[in-house]
């Protein structure tokens, strides 16, 4: 499941865990959550949130530490 992430306070959403301080129930997809929903640290909005691409960080198709000149 995608994580979150707060723009505006970086807070990270975690569909694994929800927001229950929110009542929202722990695996509630971010894009199931009520659209009145905001930030549990900031009160920003969905909008102020972007989704985490965590494969950028592992890239596959060629190795670390391989130079190209
Ligand atoms: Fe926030």
């Amino acid at each position: 499941m995608k994580k979150y992430r707060c723009l505006v306070c970086n807070y990270i959403y975690d569909p694994a865990q929800g927001d229950p301080a929110s009542g929202v129930a722990p695996g509630t997809l971010f894009e199931s959550l009520p659209e009145d929903w905001t930030c549990p640290d900031c009160g920003a909005s969905k909008a102020d949130f972007e989704p985490m691409d965590d494969l950028r960080l592992a890239p596959s198709g060629h190795r670390s530490g391989e130079l190209f000149d």
